[in-house]
């Protein structure tokens, strides 16, 4: 049996995502970013392809410690402009059955009153197909403007999304019973009061003594995805996530990370495979691989190598702009993402990688690789991949909009069906979560950790 692979766009709103400058490509109509038609068309295209989800990341603040300021990420729409993505999901749902909306929020700037409430509304709304990709944040800069001043540090951010989780099962999945919503006309009884209850959480960072708002949605919890790839991180992902998302150069980097999150996960009472993960990678592809390396060359001649340290610096939270870019890169520690720097120094053992080098790597697909060929070259490089990794799938960024993802479709994913790791077109409704985990089972499964939670 072939290994089933699960696909993901990965998105923003925003007209730059992880690739830098290539808003510029004559073919790039990433403008259209602001309008829904861009958002229903890719939506519908996504799902008839065979896609789990549309992976939409956020920042909550300007990406503005290179070069000590705003002004670089401004100027190469590095993850600025940038929308709320949680307004996109209806518009999108609207026009699709099955395709799942993996919306990334954090922990740190979010109330989980709140939120639960947006999360559960959404999940109604599109019958089940909604996830959340949680994260920390990172960013003084967000920090700064919604009021905490300094963020907290890396580690203690990671215990206020252990808080903040244990506030939204409460509400999700406690506070309400399935059956509550009695609907009984003749009695009079919308709900019955007897069926819903305070989660009365009082606790280091929220204080919420009352019952949820909303009703009891098809999933209750959304699918939890969570990033994060430091050790605390790591362990935070084996109490949380059912989807980790992961980047590498290398499937042989990658392995040991795979294979460490699956024994985190059993460490924490979990089936190995109760987490799917997924990497990230960027596909460059068209009818024969010397087309598709034709195409890569004209990408990275839009490259900006001021973008990529924008995006590098960032959530390493130190300003390489002084810095010769083209010296070998060493550890640089910072209270912002770990990832970064480690990243590049431990990226291939065999390398010691230049700001520079890091620049042209990143341009096109960021932290994750660029994978250039023919639909059956890529499919063959993303069977190793998830072979070589121990990966469910993948979550694929774009170079240009819409082409990206128009290429892919047209190429890869006949190829990727062909050999029996994506199905055939299916239809019918179905929830994300029985999207990502194939059982037919919308609820979140029965040895996650959340159900150690109790009022
Ligand atoms: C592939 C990948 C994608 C991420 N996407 C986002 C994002 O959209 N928004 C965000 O604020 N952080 C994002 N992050 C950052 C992580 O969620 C996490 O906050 C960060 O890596 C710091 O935690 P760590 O030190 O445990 O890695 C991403 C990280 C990775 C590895």
């Amino acid at each position: 049996m072939p290994r089933r692979l699960h696909l993901n766009a990965f998105e923003n709103f925003s007209p730059g995502n992880i690739a830098s400058g290539l808003w510029q490509h004559p073919q790039d109509d990433s403008r259209a970013y602001r309008s829904l038609t861009y958002w229903t068309r890719l939506a519908r295209d996504l799902e008839a392809a065979g896609f789990d989800a549309i992976f939409l990341a956020d920042v909550l603040g300007v990406l503005d410690v290179y070069k000590g300021g705003p002004d670089e990420a401004l100027r190469t729409a590095s993850q600025v402009p940038i929308g709320d993505p949680l307004t996109l999901v209806s518009a999108m749902a609207a026009v699709t059955e099955r395709l799942g909306f993996a919306v990334t929020s954090s922990v740190s700037y979010t109330h989980p009153y709140t939120f639960a409430r947006s999360l559960a509304s959404l999940d109604h709304l599109s019958g089940g197909r909604v996830g959340w990709n949680i994260v920390t944040s990172y960013l003084d800069s967000a920090a700064r403007n919604l009021g905490r001043g300094e963020q907290l540090a890396h580690d203690e951010r990671y215990d206020l999304g252990d808080e903040f989780l244990e506030v939204t099962h409460k509400l999700w999945e406690l506070s309400w019973d399935a059956d509550a919503a009695v609907v009984d006309k003749e009695r009079g009884v919308y709900v019955d009061p007897e069926l819903v209850r305070p989660i009365g959480h009082e606790g280091r960072y929220f204080s919420v003594p009352d019952e949820f708002l909303a009703e009891p949605s098809p999933q209750r919890t959304p699918v939890l995805f969570q990033a994060g790839s430091s050790s605390r991180g790591q362990r935070f992902a084996a109490e949380h996530a059912e989807g980790v998302f992961v980047h590498g150069t290398r499937p042989e980097v990658l392995a040991p990370i795979v294979a460490n999150v699956r024994s985190a996960a059993e460490a924490a009472g979990r089936a190995r495979e109760s987490v799917r993960v997924l990497a990230v990678a960027t596909i460059v592809t068209g009818e024969t691989d010397e087309i598709a390396r034709a195409k890569f060359a004209d990408l990275q001649r839009y490259a900006d190598y001021g973008g990529a340290m924008v995006q590098f610096a960032g959530p390493v939270g130190v300003d390489v702009a002084d810095l010769d870019p083209d010296i070998p890169l060493t550890d640089i520690a910072s209270n912002g993402a770990q990832f970064s720097a480690k990243f590049f120094a431990s990226a291939d053992p065999d390398r010691t990688w230049t700001l520079r080098e890091v620049a042209e790597y990143m341009a096109v697909g960021g932290m994750g690789p660029t994978i250039v060929g023919s639909g059956a070259t890529v499919a063959d490089e993303l069977e190793r991949w998830a072979e070589v990794a121990d990966l469910d799938g993948f979550n694929l960024a774009y170079a240009v909009r819409p082409g990206t993802f128009d290429d892919i479709i047209r190429y890869v994913v006949p190829e990727l069906r062909r050999r029996g790791v994506l199905p055939e077109r299916e239809h019918g409704a179905r929830t994300l979560r029985e999207a990502l985990f194939g059982d037919g089972e919308p609820a979140l499964k029965a040895d996650h950790p959340h159900w150690r939670i109790a009022l």
